[in-house]
């Protein structure tokens, strides 16, 4: 390919993991004062998978990855950059989790590094991989997006303890001078005075390591619920339809709409506000729950599963999440099928 190429970032793959604990609506009724009724009605969350004690947020990338460059046709040598989507990363200062994962893939001396973005960290991800190709320095991007939440959740806690769970996603984004195939277009964007709405105060340089900080349960998630449901119903409604209004293109002519899957109520208001059929959002909030920088990546994969993702269908991502932070994007599907 000649550098006077245009040359574009298409999505060539997508893998996922869960591990196989199941964590039931019931299960949690016996945790804390909460009911299977309650959660089913308020987020359309049925269950979530958690990962063992002894398994890091690596181990639950790693399978997704192995999936992921096996279905783009590569060999592990030939990916060029390693980005891992987290925040609940193997450790909180160093080294990444991209590091981690890249040397347990036998991927080696490639640049890898992790990004921090919370929910919106796969689609974060995907503009750092795009920015990359374009520019023609990599050219064939491992983006994961993998998540242990169930290490920074307070089980005692029903308000955020009923969301959350573990799994992990992958892509293989590669070049192509095939403009068809590359990713159209990526909104990103993020608004700090909103930290406190959805944050783990410790461990942190303003809150380092200390038994205080465990007895007063800082190192895990806080959030306040109903201010962040209302602000990512908002923001999201605004961001999708100003993303499809730039680049022309009427809702209806999205293949799948692949939202983060925080809580179905959200989900519905912004298919509603968009006018999107029902057989066009992909839910699967129900089975997994809240995965943070997991769940778009592994809602693509259950739909490439059950064989419902052609090359070429358009999708349309949208995320929310901890910073605050926001993405969407609009791309076509690359792989095989
Ligand atoms: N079981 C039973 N009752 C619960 C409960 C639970 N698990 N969790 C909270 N409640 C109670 C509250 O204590 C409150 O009781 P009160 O009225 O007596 O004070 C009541 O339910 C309503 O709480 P509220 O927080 O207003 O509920 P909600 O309708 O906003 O639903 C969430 C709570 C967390 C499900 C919802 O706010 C949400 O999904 N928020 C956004 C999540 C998100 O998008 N995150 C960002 C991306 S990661």
């Amino acid at each position: 390919m000649s550098r006077s190429t245009p040359i574009y970032a298409a999505m060539r793959s997508i893998g996922a993991y869960v591990p196989p604990k199941i964590l039931s609506n019931a299960d949690l009724e016996k945790m804390v004062d909460t009911s299977d009724e309650w959660i089913v009605k308020r987020t359309g969350i049925r269950e979530r998978h958690i990962a063992d004690p002894d398994v890091a947020t690596s181990d639950l990338a790693v399978e997704a990855a192995r999936d992921a460059i096996a279905r783009a046709g590569l060999e592990h040598e030939e990916i060029d950059l390693v980005l891992c989507a987290t925040v609940t990363p193997d450790y909180f200062n160093m080294p990444s989790t991209a590091c981690i994962i890249s040397d347990k893939l036998g991927i080696r001396n490639v640049q890898a590094f992790d990004i921090s973005a919370a929910c919106s960290g796969f689609v974060y991800g995907l503009s750092i991989a795009k920015a990359f190709i374009e520019s023609g320095m990599k050219r064939n991007v491992l983006l994961i997006g993998a998540e242990k939440f169930s290490s920074i959740v307070d089980y005692t806690d029903r308000s955020t303890c009923i969301l959350f769970g573990d799994g992990a996603g992958a892509a293989v984004i590669s070049a192509t001078e095939n403009r068809d195939e590359g990713i159209v277009d990526i909104h990103a964007s993020a608004d700090g005075s909103y930290a406190d709405f959805l944050m783990t105060p410790a461990p942190g340089s303003v809150h380092p390591a200390s038994c205080e900080v465990i007895e007063q349960g800082l190192q895990y998630v806080k959030m306040k619920g109903n201010e962040t449901f209302k602000l990512a119903v908002k923001t999201l409604t605004k961001d999708v339809k100003e993303i499809l209004e730039k680049n022309g293109i009427p809702a209806e002519k999205i293949d799948h709409f692949v939202p983060h899957q925080a809580n179905y109520r959200i989900i519905k208001a912004v298919g509603d506000a968009l006018k999107m059929r029902e057989d066009q959002i992909i839910v699967t909030v129900e089975k997994y729950g809240n995965t943070s920088a997991a769940s778009i990546p592994m809602a693509i994969n259950d739909i490439y599963e059950e064989g419902r993702l052609r090359y070429g269908d358009l999708m349309l991502l949208d995320t929310f999440g901890g910073g605050l932070t926001w993405a969407s994007a609009l791309l076509p599907f690359a792989g095989k099928n």
